[in-house]
């Protein structure tokens, strides 16, 4: 496709944290290459904002190659953007045409308050990742990949659910603000491989457990988190959750020490 530049218009939430009332401010940029990605287009705004004595947009980004999940943002009503499967750091200015106006806004979920700007906490999915998606096994050296015969098609699921980033887009899609897409990938990815099986009867319940405090809604079977996934985690994952976490229920409720 053939190179070209755009003047557009943004329309940015700005909000200094989370006990203040938010707004959205509206800037102009100009000359914007359509093989920039979204976030150097707001590389360039944030410049200027800085040349011009004002505060730049805050937003969060790290590996800008669609790997570590901070780069959220909803662009014009849909979590990074309107490309299928693709994070907001690899959205590229092509998707947009010449005089589009973008509305750029945060998550917006509870559990995810604003730290400012574009930023919101999310260490909630970090909490629940420390309430139970681990394995406790002494790892030592690596040993040779074929020394554990796993099942073609289970290692293909288990890579499949590994694929989440953690960057909450499910949760800012879902009109309940479930993190169930997050925790049912988390608990897939274990719970498929022969690793995942010492902490197996205890990590649905764990994980749940934590969501649920941490203030998540439920799943209501809308598929909107899947839809929006940039890593297409399939909602089929969710199914497999309330089956371990069924499971994992009726072994607790049988145990002599429960
Ligand atoms: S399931 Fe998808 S949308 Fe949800 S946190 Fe993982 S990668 Fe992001
Ligand atoms: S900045 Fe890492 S996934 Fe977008």
């Amino acid at each position: 496709m053939e190179h070209y530049t755009m003047n557009l218009t943004l329309k940015v939430w700005r909000q200094a944290n989370k006990n203040v009332v938010g707004r959205f401010e509206t800037y102009s940029v100009t000359d914007i290459s359509s093989e920039m990605s979204f976030l150097e287009m707001f590389d360039v705004l944030n410049e200027r904002l800085i040349q011009e004595g004002k505060e730049p947009i805050a937003f969060d980004h790290d590996c800008r190659e669609g790997i570590c999940g901070m780069c959220s943002m909803y662009i014009d009503g849909r979590p990074h953007g309107p490309w299928h499967g693709t994070t907001t750091c690899q959205l590229h200015m092509r998707a947009f045409k010449d005089g589009d106006t973008i509305t750029v806004e945060p998550w917006r979920a509870n559990a995810f308050p604003v730290l400012k700007d574009l930023i919101v906490d999310r260490t909630a999915f970090d909490r629940i990742i420390q309430s139970g998606g681990y394995v406790s096994v002494n790892t030592g050296v690596s040993v040779d990949g074929n020394a554990i015969p796993i099942e073609k098609e289970k290692a293909d699921k288990a890579f499949a659910a590994a694929a989440c980033i953690g960057c909450g887009a499910c949760v800012a899609a879902c009109k309940n603000s479930s993190a169930l897409l997050f925790v049912s990938a988390k608990v897939s990815h274990l719970s498929l491989l022969p690793q995942g099986g010492p902490e197996r009867k205890t990590r649905a319940l764990a994980m749940v457990a934590q969501m649920d405090k941490e203030g998540f809604g439920s799943c209501t079977n809308t598929g909107a988190c899947e839809a929006v996934c940039p890593k297409e985690i399939s909602i089929t994952n969710i199914a497999r959750l309330n089956s371990e976490y069924l499971k994992a229920g009726l072994s607790a409720d049988l145990s002599p020490t429960s």
